[in-house]
């Protein structure tokens, strides 16, 4: 997608020096943008940990990209065996990390140490091309269902949490793509742009991208989500994922399962769109089995912005003395899940769909 009309992807290898590895410092955004530059394994695991780069299909890509960085430096098996195992640990609920890894490690094995490092570049490059290609997929099999709302005539409003859009992927987006690919058709829509706290990531990331790409939105309290809805102001929701279990239970950035309840409370569709690589096959009960990320209390004691004399701030919202608690993801149950939107096609969210949907992977 572009920044002010020049075309980007949310990481590339540097076109000058061909393997440092180039990101958009999200955690600027939507103040600066800061390009990064990344020159090793340890880099780009703090780039993953303090969330530089973020939103599940980006954190794999970036891992790749950070075992060919490691692979530079030494090719040996107990090198790779350390890079596989430092990235695995940075971020314990997108699957899409263990997949990528998985990958690699699959990918660079069984050849020789001297050609590690350009079978990994290779490897990094090829996920990254694919992730988008199949974004763009989700984008279109989801924009039918844009387009069958916009037949009664009148603008349609969507909702997303946290952000799922070309910057939390390579391009494209999953819950964002079809919004994208709305808007270039024509369609009049407008998105209702949750804030995600306690990182924002929908006030701060998702109303940029939508912003630099022209379409409508309007950023909104967490809360108010579920009030729009009663009062008919909201004909989709549409949200990524970080990772579905077999049964099409749906993990994803805290707050959405509430959403989820007010959806299924107001008869308004909740679809979830995502790659195939965000699917856990190994696991049904999403809120047994899939481990939670705790990020640092500081994330909701305080804010960061922009001050009215244009520095950036952060300030604490929070008596000093009360502690705080920060799960990052929460579980949507299946039942609660109108759809899945993926790159062969829209999906029940059910055991049954999954498998004979994507019955080579299962
Ligand atoms: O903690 P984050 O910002 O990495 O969480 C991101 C999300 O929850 C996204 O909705 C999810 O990864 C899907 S991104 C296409």
């Amino acid at each position: 997608m572009k920044i002010d009309g020049t075309p980007y992807r949310s990481i590339w290898v540097d076109e000058t020096d061909g393997w440092s590895v180039r990101i958009i410092d999200q955690t600027k955004l939507p103040w600066n943008v800061d390009l990064v530059r990344l020159t090793t394994l340890e880099e780009m695991a703090h780039a993953i940990k303090a969330m530089l780069v973020r939103g599940a299909p980006l954190i794999g890509a970036s891992a790749a990209y950070g075992v060919a960085l490691a692979m530079r430096h030494d090719a040996a098996d107990a090198a790779l065996a350390q890079a596989l195992e430092v990235l695995g640990a940075t971020r314990p609920t997108a699957i899409n990390l263990r997949w990528a890894l998985r990958r690699m490690g699959a990918a660079l094995q069984s050849v020789e140490p001297a050609k590690r490092e350009a079978a990994a570049y290779a490897e990094a490059a090829k996920i990254c091309d694919e992730d988008v290609a199949v974004n763009e997929a989700i984008g279109r099999n989801g924009l039918a269902l844009i387009e069958e709302k916009a037949k009664s005539g009148k603008r349609v409003n969507i909702l997303t949490h946290c952000n799922a859009g070309w910057i939390a992927t390579v391009d494209w987006g999953t819950a964002l793509a079809p919004i994208y690919m709305a808007h270039d058709a024509g369609i009049d829509v407008h998105v209702w742009v949750e804030e995600t706290r306690p990182r924002n990531q929908g006030a701060s990331l998702t109303a940029w991208e939508l912003g630099k790409h022209g379409v409508k939105h309007t950023v909104i309290a967490d809360n108010a989500g579920g009030h729009y809805m009663q009062h008919g102001e909201v004909d989709l929701v549409i949200v990524g994922t970080d990772r579905v279990t077999r049964q099409g239970d749906v993990c994803n950035k805290i707050g959405t399962y509430l959403k989820a309840l007010a959806a299924h409370d107001n008869n308004v569709p909740f679809w979830v769109a995502l790659p195939s690589s965000t699917i856990d096959w190994t696991i049904r009960d999403g809120v047994a089995e899939i481990p939670i990320e705790e990020r640092a209390a500081s994330e909701v004691t305080t804010m960061t912005g922009r001050a009215m004399d244009g520095s950036i701030a952060t300030v604490r919202i929070v008596p000093t003395s009360s502690p705080a608690a920060n799960p990052a993801f929460d579980v949507t149950p299946a039942r609660l899940v109108t759809g899945l939107i993926t790159e062969r096609g829209l999906c029940e969210a059910t055991e049954s769909a999954l498998t004979g949907m994507f019955s080579d992977l299962a």
